[in-house]
This record gives structure tokens, sequence and C-alpha cells, in this order.
């Protein structure tokens, strides 16, 4: 296959030629089919950092929910957030609750048209932006998501591509006519042909524009992007019941999980090797004390603490559950989750506090790690409870 690299004269016929495939064989999505700019802007922001195959299943009964951007600014927080459940990232469901409000209060109710509009959203970054303008308002701006930055790394056989080169290159090959398009069909490309490993070159339509197939180089390009290391935090989680019903909180409304129902949870004091030790190998045997005593099990102290801070009285013995781990942003957590009977159903906190049958905690969102921490209790304990 003859080279050409992508200069001014051939970027007409490197256009036509990924069209083409995407027109032939673009993947049905249920977005695809939609041209309301809230709805494109619902899927855009399901998409980020979420698979396709995910998204599907959210994104009809998301709109079922709200249908419009209206509904949507209307609805309460617990509600958008329940919602969300299963999608992870809430903090996108917050923000995409609080850009309905301020279409509402600032836009007349009609979303912005332009890049800088839809930009000045809250949770609306670059790529988001150019992605909604180009497929809902045919604007001629480029959309570079890690697939997009993966094809034009190897397109140019650029080893490290910046973000600023990526959105120049973008900017420049970005169909005039069917923006909306040419910024799928790059994303398309990236997801199902021009792959991490294994890229499928011989069916790929840009094939010979690409400088990296050409230098024999496409495996190495781009290289991967490092991976910001970030803290691990072990969390001693109090699993509270009391004849068979369990304590939630809601978090607060700033900070990690915002508004989330969740078990009452306090910090370890940090040891980040140990935590990391201990989310690799499970809960470890208790060790023995100085004196040959039992040692103390971690994060079991922490939730007797918790416990007892809220005014509850402990009856018998703590009893560990399955540790899991959860990846933030930011934050590595380890929880360590301990049930916990206490003699009464009352309790003493500052924030929202319910008492949930552990079967159905009803239409509270919870984030995905609690949740396996309550299957966990179902598992070993909520079973044995009647
Ligand atoms: N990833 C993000 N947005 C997408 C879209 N509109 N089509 C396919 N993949 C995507």
């Amino acid at each position: 296959m003859k080279y050409t690299p992508v200069g001014p004269a051939s970027r007409a016929e490197l256009r036509a030629a990924l069209l083409a495939q995407y027109d032939r064989a673009a993947r049905e999505l249920p977005w695809r089919a939609d041209t309301d700019p809230y709805r494109i802007l619902v899927s855009e922001i399901m998409l980020q950092q979420t698979r396709v195959e995910t998204v599907r299943r959210y994104y009809g009964p998301w709109l079922d929910r709200f249908p419009t951007i209206d509904a949507l600014a209307s609805a309460r927080e617990d509600v958008v957030l329940k919602a969300w459940e299963g999608l992870g990232y809430y903090r996108r469901a917050r923000n995409l609750h609080r850009a309905a409000r301020v279409v509402r209060e600032s836009h007349g109710g009609t979303i912005p048209r332009t890049f800088e509009g839809l930009r000045g959203l809250p949770g609306v970054g670059e790529y988001t932006a150019g992605a909604v303008a180009s497929i809902a308002f045919g604007a001629a701006v480029p959309a570079v998501d890690g697939n997009v930055r993966r094809v034009l790394a190897r397109l140019f056989d650029a080893p490290a591509p910046t973000p600023a080169w990526l959105r120049e290159r973008a900017s420049e090959l970005v169909d005039p006519e069917r923006p909306g398009d040419w910024n799928q069909a790059v994303m398309e490309l990236g997801a199902t042909v021009c792959t991490p490993r294994g890229p499928r070159c011989a069916a790929c339509p840009v094939a010979p524009w690409c400088a990296a197939r050409a230098a024999g180089t496409q495996a190495e390009r781009p290289a991967p992007l490092r991976k910001r290391a970030v803290p691990t935090s072990a969390i001693a989680l109090a699993v509270i019941q009391h004849r068979g019903r369990l304590l939630l909180e809601k978090r607060p409304p700033d900070g990690l999980l915002a508004g989330m129902w969740a078990f009452p949870e306090r910090h370890l004091p940090d040891d980040p090797a140990e935590a990391e030790e201990r989310a690799g190998t499970g809960r470890p045997e208790r060790e023995a004390g100085p004196d040959g005593a039992p040692g103390e099990e971690p994060g079991r102290a922490e939730a007797l603490a918790l416990v007892r801070s809220m005014g509850l009285a402990v009856v018998g013995e703590p009893l560990p559950l399955e540790p899991c781990r959860h990846r933030f942003t930011h934050l590595e957590a380890v929880y360590l989750p301990w049930a916990l009977e206490v003699a009464k159903c009352d309790v003493v906190a500052s924030g929202e506090v319910a008492w949930v049958e552990a079967g159905a905690p009803g239409n509270r969102a919870m984030p995905r790690a609690q949740q396996r921490v309550l299957d966990s209790w179902m598992r070993t304990i909520g079973v044995n409870t009647e």
C-alpha cells in the first residue's frame, strides 16, 4: 500500500475514505439517532470514562426519567444520583444536574450552541464541548478523547503528542461538511480498528495515510500516558445492624461521593504500604501482639469507635466482612467493613441517617463499593438474622 502523508491536498480524500466506512459500518448506538442537544449532551457525559456497552444500558432509562433538560433541572439531586447509580464517577451526574439548572436559569432553557457557550457549563470540558457542538449543532470543531488521541498519534507517527498538538491536528482534519459524523467516525475507528493492542491495519480505511503503519511503529504509538500514582487510604466501614436492618448515612453535599448513601466510615491512620498489602492479600490473620495475645484486626477499633461516637451500644463481637477496594480519581480506597449489632436503633448523628431493610435500600443511591459490602453482609450475616 502506497503511503501518502496527510497534507492539505490529501485531507479531502482521507475524510471521504473514513466517512464512507462510517456510513457503511458504524455501530448502531441509541444516541446516534438523536439530534436533540440535551440527548447528545447526556450521551457524551455518560461516555466520559465509561464504555459504550455500559452507557447503552443507562441512556434509555435516563431519558425516560428525565426526558428534557427542564425535567432534569427540576429533579431532586437524590433522584438524579439514583438514576446514575452504577455508572460511577458521580461527579458527572451532579455536574449534569447543575448544568441543567444553569441552562434553565442563565440560558432561557436552551443549551448553548457554541463550543465556548457549552464549555461554560458545569462538567463540560474541551472534549464534551467539541462533541456536542459538532454532533448536535454542526460546528466544525474537534473532539479529542483517548481513542482520537491514539488514531492521530499513529496517523502522524507522533510518539508523545501534547494536547495542544492534538487539538491542532484534529482541527485541521475535521470535515467541515459533517463535523459530528467525522468526530464520531474517528472515535469509532479508535474503538473498533485502531485499538490499543493489535490494531487491524488491514481493515483500516485510512491506512494509506498512516505514518506509523508506514514506519511499522503503530504498536508503540502513542506512548502510554503515565498514570498518576494516587495515595492509598484504608477506611473502616461500620455496617451497623439492628434486627436485620442496616444504618446508612447520607454523605455531605461536597467531596467524594457527595450526596450518596453509605455506611459510616472512618479513615485509619495513614500507612499506604500496609493498606496496599492488605488490599492485595485480603484481610490478614490476626497477628500476635507483643505479649503473644492476638493483635487488633485492621479497622476494628475505628469501626467500634465510630459506632460509639453515634451514641449506640454494640452487642456482641464485631464481625469482619470481606475487604474491597475502589479506585477514585485521586484516591485508592481500601474498605475494611465490620458488621456490628447494636442494642437500639436510635442514633445521635449530625447528618441524615436511615435504617433500611438490608435487601432493599430503597431509592437511595449507593456507591458501587458500598453495594459490594452490602452484598458481602447479605451473604455472610444477613441470611442468619431472621
Ligand atoms: N465515545 C464518546 N462519544 C462517542 C460517540 N458519540 N460515539 C462513539 N464513541 C464515543
